[in-house]
């Protein structure tokens, strides 16, 4: 039985446990606080305390204990950038970017548009993150509202936290797969009234990326971001030279990609930019000043063939940064591949980033780029 404080349950979890007094790339790696026989005690559901199993045994005798042995224990893992539609599509071959999306992305997600088919794949993708680690998510859903509902159902199911948007598109996207300005304001406002701080469900606007949105839905996004600056918003950024070259094409008053954004309300703090890669100087210099998140998913960028993103570099300028697979432009729903992926990418660049970084990155880092750093990522 377990321990009764009163009427509150304490629980002692035993095994190697992994946490962060701050972070590793500004503070160094004696940030990775690592208690070889460590204990967590959970006390009605929540942590309560961390140190070694003999000193918490000690202090807690009639706590239930379950003793994993040599096992680590972490705060879950999170994805800072997905597309849950795009499970059934994860390493599709041999395209770029653009021919990538129009092959393979927009036929998957033209299937969404059957509520059962994105309940059914919203299931198997909830179970797949649990299965690997990751007690948390950011996800794209489809232009369909009802593949949002389908999302944040499972995942509040099972009690995880995540956020969810509906990806707004009006251009440059197959007939069935665009909504209109007005059309993506109404939708993405009433699904943010849903379901925005229901349980762990957060509500992120959507806008997909500047080619797939006129310069109109832009404006609409950045108008429901200014009257609910409380939510997050998620788009991508700079992510393949011929994406950049397009933008460019498409917005030729823009100083560059970021001011696409920009110029339509959407750049803050509170901002998720996904790749990330080719940035300008300028580019950088106004995503430090706002505070913006930048994400990075590393499998995704070599699998597409993107680029390499310059971890060291923008840790260094301050940036705040969360880690991601990117699904379905990954080749793996796993976190702990992804991290491998970062070393590898960071070696090519030249930088070497420690094991105690890559985990960081993980848990901590992504929570602070979503803002939910005092709730999650850390133990
Ligand atoms: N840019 C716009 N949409 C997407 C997407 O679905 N995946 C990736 N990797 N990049 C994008
Ligand atoms: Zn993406």
């Amino acid at each position: 039985m377990a321990e009764q404080c009163g009427a509150l349950m304490a629980d002692l979890i035993l095994g190697q446990v992994l946490t962060f007094t701050g972070d590793p790339f500004s503070q160094g790696l004696s940030a990775a606080r690592h208690i070889s026989d460590g204990a967590v005690l959970v006390v009605d559901g929540k942590i309560a305390a961390l140190g070694t199993a003999t000193a918490l045994r000690a202090a807690h005798p009639t706590a239930k204990v379950t003793d994993y042995g040599r096992a680590l224990i972490s705060a879950g893992f999170i994805d800072a950038h997905v597309h849950y539609p795009q499970t059934a599509i994860i390493a599709s071959w041999g395209k770029r970017l653009i021919d990538w999306l129009n092959a393979y992305t927009f036929p998957e997600e033209m299937r969404f548009a059957d509520p059962a088919y994105a309940r059914s794949v919203a299931d198997r993708y909830c179970g797949l993150t649990l299965a690997h680690g990751t007690t948390s998510f950011c996800t794209y859903a489809t232009i369909h509202p009802a593949s949002v509902d389908a999302i944040f159902e499972a995942a509040q199911t099972r009690g995880q936290r995540i956020w969810a948007g509906k990806t707004c598109m009006d251009r440059n996207a197959p007939e069935g797969l665009r909504d209109t300005a007005q059309s993506a304001y109404d939708d993405s406002q009433r699904l943010l009234e849903k379901w925005h701080g229901v349980d762990r469900l957060s509500y992120v606007i959507t806008p997909r990326f500047s080619p797939t949105s006129t310069p109109e839905q832009l404006a609409a996004m950045g108008a429901l971001w200014a009257e609910h600056p409380d939510c997050l918003m998620q788009t991508h950024l700079s992510e393949q030279t011929d994406e950049i070259a397009w933008v460019k094409s498409l917005f030729p008053a823009a100083r560059d990609y970021l001011d696409t954004y920009e110029a339509f309300g959407l750049l803050g703090k509170g901002g998720l930019y996904g790749h990330a890669i080719h940035l300008t100087e300028r580019e950088k210099a106004r995503l430090a000043e706002v505070d913006a998140s930048l994400i990075h998913c590393p499998t995704s960028n070599t699998f597409i063939g993107s680029g390499l993103f310059d971890m060291g570099g923008l840790k260094a300028a301050g940036h705040r940064i969360g880690l991601a697979t990117d699904t379905g432009g990954a080749s793996s729903f796993s976190m702990l591949r992804t991290m491998a992926a970062a070393y590898e990418v960071a070696q090519l660049r030249g930088q070497a980033l420690h094991p105690a970084q890559l985990w960081w990155l993980a848990t901590v880092g992504s929570a602070r780029a979503l803002h939910a750093d005092a709730k999650i990522g850390n133990i």
